[in-house]
């Protein structure tokens, strides 16, 4: 009698168990069966100059959660070629990532806002006293109808042309801060065998970068503003003035340009096969914390033709989708990755300047220097190639229009094409 008490005992506790397990994971607690929901955070950065800056941020975050399970789920591609195609099937499947990258501005805002799936973080921002700690440009950038829809991890600076110091040295040549000076330093290097531009389009948005630095350099921040608003028409004098710019300089990059991407062309800098490239500034932390460049020593930036005093701005921001199974943990890593200590561990290697006021300058190298004092005067100009400036529509068309124009060189037709894309800016 008494075993038999006992086995029911057991089946008992078994079947009320299972029950528990049961109900907790389809009421969405974080947990899944036994095991605590992974919080898995979706970038793009993977492999060189892109990766260091997550794994210490994640790293800090195990230290003090050692309790929340944290997986990178990044997808390679730079500026989210792939990325951005498995996040939208993921979201339209209801699998939302925990938190993922998306930058501040439109492709935020215009894009996952609008569609209805991320959750406002105006209480998080009160929580943390936050509202008077990132520049009130960058907030805005975050923010739909007076509501904040994610935290910014950094300030990417996209109008930077860096340059091989020994290559000027050695042929005698100065930075260029003008599109003539540009061409004039070209000319000689070209006639002393070098390379003057490097450029890697394997994906387009690179070449769609250095158009939209012309842009800035020939229109300034107002007028290039007034691009994306439709109060600048693409066939406007000035934008094709840019194109023909654009075009003279397509005629001093490496012939292999179509096979190479962002770092495979920042490698011909370094290595001196080619004198400069115009990137944004995630190329510096490639140089520094992968190829152990000096900054200044080995290589050397200013600002592209025509842009000094403005900034091209990038910044990767993250959210909170609708429906994660573990909000409060995500809040926890959003919470991390807004303070001053998250931001410190993750520019300095990111080559990004913090997107906070107050974090510490002491922590990064003069061009990190250099950038939180210029970007605290500076004009600001939203990048259209890294999703701020205007829809996701607009910008692929652009992309596509750019990958036609750099081999066919048609300024005409490519006008065609920017003024025919801009429909999908109303
Ligand atoms: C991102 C940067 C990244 C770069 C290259 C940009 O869109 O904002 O964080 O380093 O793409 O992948």
């Amino acid at each position: 009698m008494k075993k038999k008490l006992s086995i029911i005992g057991l089946l008992f506790i078994l079947v009320f168990s299972m029950a528990a397990c049961n109900s907790k994971s389809s009421s969405g607690d974080s947990k899944k069966g036994n095991e605590k929901t992974k919080l898995d955070i979706f970038s793009w950065w993977t492999g060189a100059g892109e990766e260091d800056g997550l794994k210490a941020l994640i790293a800090l975050f195990q230290e003090k959660y050692p309790d929340i399970p944290i997986e990178n789920a990044a997808v390679a591609g730079g500026a989210g070629t792939n990325a951005k195609a498995v996040l939208a099937s993921r979201m339209q499947g209801n699998d939302p990532p925990a938190t993922f990258q998306v930058h501040g501005g439109a492709e935020l805002n215009d894009g996952w806002v609008a569609a209805g799936k991320m959750e406002p973080l105006n209480d998080l921002y009160d929580e943390q006293g936050w509202n008077d700690k990132f520049p009130k440009e960058l907030i805005d950038m975050v923010s739909k109808d007076g509501k904040i829809y994610s935290v910014p991890v950094d300030i990417h600076r996209g109008n930077v042309l860096w340059y091989n110091k020994k290559v000027f040295t050695d042929n005698g040549v100065e930075p260029p801060a003008t599109f003539d000076e540009f061409f004039k330093v070209a000319d000689q290097l070209k006639s002393k065998g070098v390379t003057p531009l490097a450029l890697g389009d394997k994906e387009p948005w690179t070449a769609t970068m250095l158009f939209e630095d012309i842009l800035l350099g020939v229109l300034g921040p107002d007028d290039y503003g007034k691009l994306w608003t439709g109060e600048l028409a693409f066939d406007d004098a000035k934008v094709k003035e840019s194109a023909e710019i654009f075009k003279k300089m397509l005629g001093y990059i490496n012939e292999d340009h179509s096979s190479r991407n962002w770092q495979d062309a920042s490698q011909l800098v370094s290595n001196g096969e080619a004198a400069m490239n115009v990137m944004g500034d995630w190329a510096k932390g490639y140089f520094v914390n992968d190829l152990k460049l000096k900054v200044n020593e080995d290589f050397g930036y200013i600002t592209t033709p025509g842009t000094d005093g403005y900034f091209m701005i990038i910044t990767d921001t993250f959210g909170l989708p609708k429906g994660v199974k573990n909000p409060d943990d995500v809040k926890k890593f959003l919470g991390l990755l807004g303070s001053v200590e998250g931001q410190d561990v993750f520019n300095p290697l990111k080559g990004s300047i913090p997107a906070r006021v107050d974090a510490d300058p002491s922590k990064y190298d003069q061009y990190g220097k250099d950038t939180i004092e210029d970007f605290k005067t500076a004009k600001l100009a939203p990048s259209l190639a890294h999703g701020s400036a205007a829809p996701e529509g607009f910008v692929t068309k652009v992309n596509q229009a750019i990958n036609i124009f750099v081999t066919q060189k048609d300024v005409d037709q490519f006008i065609g094409s920017l003024k025919q894309a801009s429909a999908e800016l109303k």
